[in-house]
């Protein structure tokens, strides 16, 4: 398994331990990506309510972050990630926006493994150095995805770590889920993770597009396990549904 310091290899800014924000879709923008990256954090850009919107989005996160950029070994390198929902997105233009802006990270979540491994290879094909993290839920999704295309994998982290040292693949594993402070991102790293990927959390940054009163109904609620409803109705919004 890679650790910290290989991550740290292909993302120069990072500090230990990786912090990384989810891409939120609408909610993870370019004014959230510019501090994480400043604060040593890999922020993933999720995606926006249309293809130009992002763009611009990243031409003025290219801009803010030049000063970052232009210390970077690899210039060409954009020190943010940038996040997509697999199913349902049209994978030519994500392509041109790969091509274009060379993230350091592709974000890959929700999808199966054959769409995922198109995706992660046109990407490698139009942007070498960008790294594909896959989001998944299961020890199988993620021996499947590995075995697939060698893209990094999240969550799951003692079983999947150990499926994958039997198999002699050598991934970095990002925890993601529920984890919201110090002692669960120790946790994470203590259970074989190299950093830990937040969502929920990051709804806390005033740099985090959400309205107010979302953002306090989000954190004044406890007893996740009784005040938590599960829901489709994103998957059924956004079209195809697993
Ligand atoms: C407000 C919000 C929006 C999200 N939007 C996306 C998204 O657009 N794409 C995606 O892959 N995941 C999205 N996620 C899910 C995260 O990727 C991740 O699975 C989850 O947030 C991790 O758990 P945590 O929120 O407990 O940290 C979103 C999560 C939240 C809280």
């Amino acid at each position: 398994m890679t650790t910290f310091t290989s991550l740290k290899t292909r993302l120069p800014w990072i500090q230990a331990p990786l912090i990384a924000n989810t891409p939120m879709s609408g909610v993870a923008t370019g004014e959230l990506a510019t501090v994480v990256t400043r604060a040593g954090g890999l922020s993933q850009i999720g995606y926006l309510d249309d293809m130009h919107t992002l763009s611009k989005e990243l031409d003025s996160t290219t801009k803010e972050l030049k000063d970052i950029i232009s210390i970077l070994p690899d210039p060409d390198q954009l020190p943010i990630g940038l996040g997509v929902i697999v199913f349902g997105s049209p994978i030519d233009a994500w392509m041109r926006l790969f091509a274009t802006y060379k993230p350091a990270v592709a974000g890959l979540s929700f999808a199966g493994t054959s769409e995922m491994r198109t995706w992660a290879e046109g990407i490698r094909k139009l942007s070498p150095k960008t790294d594909i993290w896959v989001q998944l839920g299961s020890v199988q999704a993620a021996v499947d995805v590995a075995q697939a295309s060698g893209a990094s994998i999240v969550s799951l982290i003692p079983e999947t770590a150990d499926a994958l040292q039997k198999l002699e693949i050598e991934i970095s594993l990002i925890a993601a889920g529920e984890i919201m402070d110090g002692r669960a991102t120790a946790a994470a790293l203590t259970l074989g993770a190299s950093g830990a990927v937040m969502g929920t959390r990051f709804l806390g940054a005033v740099e985090s597009h959400i309205p107010q009163i979302c953002r306090d109904a989000v954190f004044s609620a406890s007893d996740g396990g009784q005040s938590t409803a599960r829901s489709r109705v994103f998957d059924e919004i956004w079209g195809p549904n697993f």
